[in-house]
């Protein structure tokens, strides 16, 4: 949801925040833009598009200086266009300012700066802020920012420079992430830590409503109420290549092949061979454990599908009822919650705007939060009593899919840790589910090393309008996602069915040619799925099954099949659903979509 980026240095700043702003691109993509200081001026170079357009632009057109401040927009106020691009400026060009987030009273505070004789030139909720901090400015950028802020209700990353102050940004926050980088006579702000990783390690993370005034020669943090404080310097240990392709034609690919290592990273410590599952980063006792009377697993989008196969997991083994919810739904739906009620929150990126209100409001009333992310530091890991990270790496491409295969290893873990306190399960089962969680980096190799015959129904079927996803019990969770997977990337309207309920309506739909892609990966379930799979058949669908290796017989009744290899059937959905990526990665890439960076998306969803 926008990317921000900040410099203040001794070197041309233009460069330094285009490249940061390609490494923040999948935020948003609808327009991009900088201003950068120059000899007590702001000069502006922004414009509609890819990034590449204001590259261009600046190639022909270059802005010097040594300090400035670029954004890369996903529209919510005001249409793509150059206009709307950020930076915006106040009236007469002396204040410039990059946001990510949404002004809330916009409407309130436009029509007050309007009486005050402020004119706007774009549709925008930012550009209110430019000018209330011009009303505010008295000769001191970082008086006059945090007076603006203390008008503004809504979320907030801010950067801004003023042309009386050349050397300095004021950068400060509110429910949208920013962090600065501490350089050699250089430092940083950025809404993201790959945007700066070329440049520096050494970062600060910002709380809501904490500010950072940056020149080249240091950075100075201060309170709400205006005290200078002290803040941690944390050192990132990532590979900066762990950000960039790698040979690879698209981030998504990369990260699907990634997904044998992320898996293991995240069972390593935790899952080991006759040891009991070790938590270290959760302090939730036994005691808490029994006496939680029901989960509440809560996310959205991908996070949220893989919260149905904790729900699966937890319930199987643990035996405690657990609802799953979309984060924007239950903030809003008065849940009950006791202080036996446990929350967990999945977030890949830990600033999901819903996932985080509803961590707050179950917090609020009461509830332990467990968080399962996958970006350190972030809001969702701050704000839990909890975390679990998920030590995918770095998640590029804006549709998910490492994240959520190390989401699914998360739940698991957590699940077998509830039943090895409540002894639900034997120590016997708790070892046997484990042996084959460490077979899982492997197998995940085999599907990847397998890949022919899923790309070849890929180049068979791209052309279809619609295609169904059907599943049972845990596979239909594993459909949900194959069928998000498709219509982000590729467009095509995608459905996910529980294959019962078929029959109750959605048949209807179905006609010669229809694409549906049935999963049957579940021992107990396999001849019920059979029966719908047939139901569908019969009435011209070009089926994919999807099942188990060793299985034998469901070519006889499909178009084709691909398997998997056996593990305990609970953790199929780790190796199905990477064929279900490769389906919808082949897809895109047959129908010329842009794979990494598709229309009207953003990876990180900070707005309500
Ligand atoms: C889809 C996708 C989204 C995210 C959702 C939640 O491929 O990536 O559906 O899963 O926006 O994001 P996080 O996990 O960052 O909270």
């Amino acid at each position: 949801m926008c990317g921000i980026v900040g410099y203040s240095g001794k070197n041309e700043a233009s460069s330094i925040l285009v490249e940061g702003l390609s490494k923040l691109e999948y935020r948003g993509y609808d327009s991009a833009g900088v201003a950068i200081l120059d000899d007590g001026k702001i000069n502006v170079s922004k414009c509609k598009g890819r990034l590449v357009n204001l590259e261009n632009k600046l190639k022909s057109s270059p802005l010097k200086g040594n300090v400035g401040i670029g954004h890369t927009r996903w529209a919510t106020h005001g249409e793509p266009s150059d206009v709307n691009a950020h930076p915006h400026n106040n009236n007469d060009n002396t204040i410039s300012v990059v946001h990510n987030g949404i002004i809330e009273n916009y409407m309130e505070l436009k029509s007050w700066l309007k009486s005050k004789g402020y004119k706007f030139v774009s549709e925008t909720d930012t550009e209110v802020i430019p000018n209330l901090i011009d009303y505010f400015y008295n000769g001191d950028l970082l008086d006059a920012v945090m007076k603006a802020i203390s008008k503004v209700e809504g979320s907030y990353a801010l950067g801004v420079v003023c042309s009386n102050e050349p050397n300095k940004i004021v950068a400060v926050r509110k429910d949208s992430p920013l962090i600065v980088g501490a350089g050699k006579d250089e430092n940083f702000i950025a809404s993201d830590v790959p945007a700066i990783l070329n440049h520096t390690r050494d970062i600060y993370y910002l709380k809501d409503k904490e500010f950072a005034v940056l020149t080249s020669e240091g950075v100075e943090f201060y309170s709400n109420e205006g005290e200078k404080i002290e803040k941690e310097l944390n050192h990132i240990e990532w590979d900066a290549n762990a950000a960039e392709k790698g040979g690879y034609e698209h981030f998504m690919l990369k990260e699907i092949y990634e997904q044998p290592k992320a898996i293991k990273d995240t069972m390593t410590s935790r899952i080991i061979e006759d040891q009991p599952i070790k938590l270290d980063d959760i302090n939730i006792t036994k005691e808490q454990i029994e006496n939680i009377e029901k989960i509440y697993i809560v996310a959205c989008g991908t996070a949220y599908h893989a919260g149905i196969v904790g729900k699966y997991a937890i319930e199987k083994l643990a035996r405690i009822p657990v609802e799953v919810d979309i984060a924007s739904e239950f903030r809003y739906r008065n849940p009950i919650i006791t202080k036996n009620t446990l929350m967990i929150v999945l977030s890949q990126s830990g600033e999901t705007a819903d996932t985080l209100a509803a961590l707050r409001e179950a917090k609020s009333l009461g509830a332990r939060v467990i968080a399962i992310t996958n970006v350190v530091g972030s809001s969702v890991s701050r704000e839990a009593d909890d975390i679990l990270y998920t030590w995918a790496g770095p998640e590029i491409a804006v549709a998910s899919t490492k994240a959520y295969t190390t989401q699914l290893i998360t739940m698991y873990i957590l699940a077998l840790f509830f039943a090895q306190n409540k002894n639900t399960l034997t120590n016997e089962e708790i070892e046997n589910i484990k042996a084959d969680m460490l077979k899982l980096p492997e197998k995940a190799k085999e599907v990847l090393d397998n890949k022919e015959r899923v790309q070849k129904f890929a180049s068979n079927t791209y052309m279809h309008k619609d295609m169904f996803y059907l599943g049972r019990g845990i596979d239909y969770a594993v459909a949900m996602e194959g069928a998000l997977k498709l219509k982000e990337i590729s467009y095509i309207h995608s459905e996910a069915y529980a294959g019962g309920e078929l029959k109750h309506g959605t048949i209807a739909l179905i006609e010669n040619g229809t694409v549906v892609v049935a999963l049957a990966t579940q021992n107990d379930l396999y001849e019920k799925m059979v029966s719908n799979i047939k139901e569908v058949t019969t009435r011209g669908a070009k089926v994919l099954g999807i099942t188990v290796e060793g299985r034998t017989g469901m070519d006889e009744f499909v178009d084709s099949v691909i398997y998997v290899p056996k593990v305990n059937d609970i953790l199929l959905p780790v190796l199905s659903v990477i064929q279900l990526q490769l389906l919808a990665y082949y897809v895109s890439v047959e129908k010329g979509c842009d794979v990494d960076k598709p229309r009207n998306l953003a990876k990180s969803v900070t707005v309500e």
